[in-house]
């Protein structure tokens, strides 16, 4: 007979898969409308301090191994810096974005037009609203979609038949939270972190059912936007207010790295919000 020694209950190893990541310098960031809650035109932002953090972003995914590409800023898109709302690029091919608001809507094109010239030709102008990957995540077997505020439900039938993925839709109820990527963030290809207020009781049903072993954040960290975080299976970049999610994600085996995005958060937006995931 084997005795096993008396041991804590063992956090499995996470394991870390480069990326590739598209980014845009907020060198025209400002906040100069509101389209989100979070927005304060009478407050502004400062451009110079939000390059500043956004490097610090950049520099955090290089230190990690990960590869970042840039799509150069356009003057009078105070909004480009979130590259996440750009597109959903899975398997080599791009979804592109149709914003909600007309003040984005510039961003839609361009976004497209970098992917085409940049390695990825399949690009799909969408004839549906939606935001890029701020209301689209990518799991192995999954792609979680967001609707509500921003994204229409048409639009995650339209990706759908264009990735060959199949796609859940989640309904976003809280405006704080308009996009999918401020209420939850994958960790790796099977599992979530979320904060369930954000969604609807049938959504939230949704969410237990799929991933009972979901991290569960709470109202202060997604009130900071803390899960508007990265996660490559092992390290997550997260702003670093999140203070309870860093310890939560710490003791499950993964490996916080926190940043301070403040500046962008005054647009509404974290570390996700900066981040194009490429998937080849
Ligand atoms: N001000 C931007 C907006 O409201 C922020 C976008 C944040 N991006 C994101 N992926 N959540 O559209």
């Amino acid at each position: 007979m084997t005795v096993m020694p008396a041991t804590e209950p063992s956090t499995p190893r996470r394991t870390a898969v480069r990326r590739h990541y598209l980014m845009c310098r907020p060198e025209h960031f400002a906040v100069t409308y509101a389209i989100n809650p979070w927005m304060d035109p009478a407050a502004g932002a400062d451009a110079g301090r939000a390059v500043e953090q956004w490097e610090a972003l950049r520099a955090a995914y290089l230190s990690l191994g990960h590869e970042v590409s840039l799509i150069d800023p356009i003057e009078g898109l105070p909004d480009m810096v979130f590259a996440a709302n750009g597109a959903l690029v899975v398997g080599g091919r791009a979804y592109g974005a149709k914003f909600t608001f007309p003040e984005r809507a510039a961003e839609g094109p361009a976004y497209a037009d970098w992917l085409r010239k940049n390695g990825f030709p399949d690009v799909l102008l969408p004839a549906h609203t939606n935001e890029g990957e701020g209301d689209f995540l990518t799991l192995d077997h999954v792609i979680l979609a967001g609707t509500g505020f921003r994204t229409d439900i048409a639009a995650h039938q339209e990706a759908q038949e264009f990735l060959g993925r199949p796609v859940v839709t989640l309904r976003l109820v809280d405006p704080r939270f308009y996009h999918l990527d401020t209420a939850l963030f994958p960790l790796g290809g099977d599992n979530v972190a979320y904060f369930p207020g954000a969604f609807s009781p049938g959504s939230r049903a949704v969410l237990e059912r799929l991933f009972p072993d979901a991290v569960l954040a709470g109202e202060a960290d997604a009130a900071v936007l803390g899960l508007n975080a990265v996660c490559d299976g092992r390290n997550v970049v997260v702003n670093t207010e999140a203070a309870g999610l860093i310890g939560t994600l710490r003791d499950r085996g993964y490996e916080p790295v926190p940043v301070d995005l403040s500046e962008l958060r005054k647009a509404g937006g974290g570390p996700k919000c900066c981040t194009l995931e490429l998937r080849p």
